[in-house]
């Protein structure tokens, strides 16, 4: 901690001391129902952290070939190192052991696994590096909660078949996750299938910004692709790509292995920007089609009406048998909430261009500001802004929607820019970051209290510093500083900040208990 100033050790006192009072006199209290056993961890993904990118046997994924082409990253840079976790992960559990994490999330990299899909052998040494992993957590008291797929996946498939637009692929979703459930399911206890499947079919499919970049204009301007029809295809394979994975689980292993598994949803708020019906309409259908989209064939085992009434065709079929197969289909509901937006009506009264005016997206308008006002401070992204509110509303539709099943904040975080101008004032003293983690966990344990909503962990994005997709390492979320060059590990005021946190609510879980 030698970067640390007398003026950060200060304002470390005067934070801390401020969320010692938070806890004790607003009662930031995470213990859910009944569960002494919340999760507090961090969350990271395979692509993002991991690097060796063709190391120990593993193959090309379809973010290794998409970063590598000019222009798609902003920085030019790629994840073929990236924070290196693949060989310095037990420095990185020195750093959530510090912190007093008990649950750490991370994705497994499909492509260490099966580098040919199911078209070619497992890797021995990816299925030992998870097996490593898994142990090391396990040894620390730390659980492993793991994601099948964070938007990777080998580039054999996406060759092979065009990627999730090819119902193929769901028989080869269902053979590599019975491979994980089969070498890590004694000891992993959460599984989730897919993170953010809806971020996925429309980066994809929509917007064609992400792998495997289909659009269509004015959507985009891609090479191929039907901005108003394959992002609907892609996620019904990716619906029933799930439902065949939590078949393999619940018939094979779930009885013997006593985990659950559930999926990973983005799930962004959105507030009808005014008071009129249209406007709250709008706000419905803009849920509608973008977590309602997934959730409501996997719980409900059909699209939501809106989606129905507004795609007619466009929309695929489920067959009663998939029906079946999907009811229930999940034990928890991931979700990784940031932020909200306002929405406004486009289907009564026309809208301008705009993100989310279209028929395929439900004509809401979708946008930060109402009379030139932004819903909340606006942070390094152009999609963040913090608004803590937005998850109190968030949790309990999600709640409401589904009959208060269970659910993990699997993602909640804040951007700064990695700037080289800054100071290490300006670098590790993220007052921003700690005053919206505060805000946001005082929003969920709120809605926890008053709402009953039955939340069982909280993982803050991120441990580190790492790849942020198209923005390269332009954008920094960590709890930890990372140094490109030297890869080293610097915590930040929220690492000390989340520590204590953490500390506080166990000792409050411990003395409800006596
Ligand atoms: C994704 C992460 C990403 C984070 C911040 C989430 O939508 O799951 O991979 O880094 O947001 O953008």
């Amino acid at each position: 901690m030698e970067v640390l100033s007398v003026s950060h050790a200060f304002l470390m006192t005067e934070i801390m001391c401020f969320s010692i009072l938070v806890v004790s006199c607003n009662h930031i209290s995470l213990k859910g129902n009944s569960q002494s056993n919340f999760l507090f961890g961090t969350a990271s993904s395979s692509y993002q952290f991991e690097g060796a990118f063709l190391n120990d046997g593993k193959s090309l994924n379809n973010w290794d070939v998409f970063s590598h082409k000019p222009g798609n990253i902003l920085d030019g840079t790629n994840g073929d190192i990236a924070v290196d976790q693949y060989h310095l992960y037990q420095e990185d559990l020195d750093l959530m052991d510090y912190i007093g994490v008990n649950s750490y999330r991370f994705s497994i990299s499909w492509a260490r696994i099966l580098p040919k899909g199911r078209f070619g052998k497992v890797n021995r040494a990816g299925i030992d590096h998870y097996n490593k992993l898994i142990d090391a957590l396990l040894l620390r008291g730390i659980q492993p909660f793991v994601t099948l797929t964070h938007y990777d996946i080998p580039q054999e498939l996406e060759d092979r078949y065009g990627a999730w637009l090819s119902p193929l692929l769901q028989e080869d979703f269902r053979y590599y996750a019975d491979i994980c459930f089969k070498f890590f399911g004694d000891r992993v206890k959460y599984w989730s299938t897919f993170n953010e499947p809806n971020v996925l079919a429309i980066r994809g499919y929509r917007s064609g910004i992400y792998p495997p970049s289909h659009c269509s204009l004015p959507f985009g301007n891609c090479i191929s692709g039907d901005s108003e029809r394959e992002p609907f295809i892609a996620a019904h394979n990716i619906i029933l790509s799930h439902a065949a994975a939590v078949n393999v689980y619940r018939t094979k292993y779930q009885k013997k292995q006593e985990g659950s598994i559930g999926i990973v949803m983005n799930a962004v708020w959105y507030e009808p920007i005014s008071s009129s019906l249209e406007d709250k309409l709008a706000a419905e259908r803009a849920q509608s089609f973008y977590i309602n989209w997934f959730l409501d064939p996997i719980v409900h085992g059909r699209y939501p009406a809106e989606m129905h009434e507004l795609l007619g065709d466009d929309l695929p079929e489920f067959s009663m048998f998939d029906m079946e197969m999907l009811k229930n289909g999940l034990d928890f509901i991931g979700i990784n909430h940031y932020t909200s937006f306002y929405s406004k009506d486009c289907m009564i009264s026309p809208c301008e261009p705009g993100p989310g005016v279209s028929r395929t997206e439900g004509y809401a308008l979708r946008t930060a500001q109402k009379d030139g006002i932004y819903i909340g401070e606006p942070t390094a992204v152009d999609w963040l802004y913090v608004h803590p509110q937005g998850m109190e509303k968030m949790v309990t539709y999600i709640k409401e929607r589904y009959n208060n099943t269970p659910m993990f904040i699997t993602e909640n975080g804040y951007a700064e820019e990695a700037n080289s101008n800054t100071t290490n004032e300006e670098q590790f003293n993220d007052v921003k970051r700690v005053e919206y983690m505060r805000s946001y966990l005082q929003a969920l344990a709120d809605t926890m209290r008053t709402k009953g909503a039955d939340v069982r962990g909280y993982f803050v994005w991120s441990l580190l510093d790492n790849f942020e997709w198209t923005s390269g390492y332009t954008v920094q979320f960590g709890l930890h500083h990372v140094d490109n060059v030297t890869l080293k590990r610097t915590p930040r005021l929220s690492a000390d900040w989340y520590r204590q946190f953490i500390v506080n609510n166990t000792l409050q879980i411990l003395s409800a208990q006596e």
